[in-house]
């Protein structure tokens, strides 16, 4: 084993054996350790977490209840498969998950990222409900299997190359801010229910659609907070057809809004529900919670993996959970995302730079735009900015090429949250002060 001394090492050998549609980049950050809410790099350069990895880690890099539970765990019993054998530790886990899930007396099926889940979730619905249409929402995503690419409303260059499921139709999501109806919120009539309507009136058939997958708040659509009463009407008229409501709370789900599932804020109860990003605190772990009638659908072995359930990423879960419950990381969440968004929300008053501030908890987006008028997007400034975090120490990254996403654990130091926004503030306004040169416009890839 070869291993590497530096930066441009790891880079230069990253381009050479990982395809590009492995990965996107926004900084050259080679982390070889982190705790908490802080990485290091393979230069010992220290930085803030604004990402949690990717909405992965809620309850901090390497939590010590986490390491604690890992390790115990793989001295032990590292894997029995849970297929033919009967593993304690992912019993223990899908009980725990059906306590906490907003729906009734589920069963839980399990298995390794998000986008599986929501493969299983496709399964479960159509064979439920005996229907094939799937409805989803433009800009939403799901993931990168089959199945999951295949109902993800975001980019559609790798299906038209690769084919994809058939009878998927899209929706446009409820977006206040940039209202695909051309609409103001004052004004609205919240065309975006209308539009659903409409959808089974021409276009497609209601008694033949298994279900609408839905985000609670769409994330790498750039943090789109639906505005209130728009779920629960959407619930009504899929109750109305008999059609089922899959939710994916896989970046919203685990205390990252503040609650333990993000559609709770909405008051509505799903028929299905996928997890994953950070259930395994680091550790691959997806879950699918769905009403037992619905989960019972699918014949023997109709969605099952040999290596889920496993017992390693089971207790590492179970002590994600635990860590919420006992560090009430619910009301943190709320906490400091409430301080967080007015913080932002006063930096929009000084940076004509920032649009819009939105978000849930510590689920928060900063749409950077060029005219406040138009809100044409800001794409060379975003990538602008998130070049000038990574040089004064904070991991930050871009949605739809312009939306900053604010993500970072729920366990985070106050000071260092503080610092963090002290860090954000400055490069915006090293942006909009031209102080970050156009060459770095090559360096920053993103999506
Ligand atoms: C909302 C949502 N669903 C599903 C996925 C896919 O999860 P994974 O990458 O673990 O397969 C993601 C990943 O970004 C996501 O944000």
């Amino acid at each position: 084993m070869d291993y590497p001394t530096s930066k441009e090492e790891v880079l230069e050998r990253y381009s050479r054996i990982f395809p590009r549609s492995a990965r996107v980049t926004y900084a050259p950050i080679v982390g070889v350790k982190a705790e908490n809410a802080r990485v290091w790099d393979i230069e010992g350069r220290e930085y803030i977490d604004f990402l949690s990895d990717a909405a992965v880690q809620n309850v901090g890099h390497n939590n010590p209840r986490v390491v604690q539970a890992i390790k115990e765990q793989a001295e032990e019993l590292i894997h029995f498969t849970f297929i033919y054998g009967f593993p304690v530790e992912p019993l223990l886990l899908a009980e725990k998950l059906a306590e906490i899930a907003p729906i009734e007396r589920p069963k839980v099926s399990l298995g390794m990222t998000g986008s599986d889940a929501n493969d299983g979730a496709i399964k479960l619905a159509r064979a439920y409900t005996r229907r094939r249409t799937i409805l989803s929402y433009l800009r939403s995503y799901y993931g990168a299997t089959y199945g999951a690419m295949s109902i993800t409303g975001l980019d559609f260059e790798v299906r038209s190359i690769v084919g994809e499921l058939s009878d998927v139709h899209y929706v446009p999501y409820p977006n206040c801010y940039r209202c695909p109806f051309g609409k103001e919120p004052k004004t609205c009539k919240m065309e975006c229910v209308s539009y659903l309507k409409e959808k089974f009136e021409g276009e497609v058939y209601a008694e033949g659609t298994a279900a609408l997958f839905a985000e609670p708040i769409q994330g790498d659509a750039g943090m789109v907070v639906p505005p209130e009463g728009y779920f629960r009407r959407v619930k009504r008229i899929l109750d109305e057809y008999g059609i089922l409501l899959a939710v994916d709370e896989v970046q919203s789900g685990l205390g990252r809004t503040g609650k333990w599932f993000a559609m709770e804020h909405f008051g509505v109860e799903p028929d299905i529900i996928t997890l994953a990003k950070p259930l395994g605190g680091g550790l691959p772990i997806s879950a699918i919670i769905g009403r037992s009638e619905v989960m019972d659908s699918l014949p023997s072995l109709g969605h099952t993996f040999t290596l889920s359930g496993n017992p390693v990423t089971s207790r590492a879960a179970l002590a994600v959970i635990e860590e919420i419950e006992e560090k009430d990381l619910l009301r943190r969440a709320e906490r400091l995302g409430r301080y967080a968004k007015r913080r932002l929300e006063k930096m929009k008053e000084e940076h004509e730079l920032i649009g819009d501030v939105r978000g849930l908890g510590l689920m928060l987006g900063v749409d950077l735009v060029r005219n406040r008028e138009t809100r044409e997007r800001a794409y060379e400034e975003a990538r602008k900015v998130v070049w000038r975090a990574y040089e004064l120490g904070l991991v930050l990254a871009f949605l739809q090429g312009n939306v900053l996403r604010i993500q970072p654990p729920l366990t985070i130091e106050e000071e260092l949250l503080e610092e963090g926004l002290n860090r954000l503030e400055r490069a915006i306004s090293d942006v909009e002060e031209g102080k970050v040169p156009d060459e770095i416009l090559t360096k920053v890839q993103g999506w």
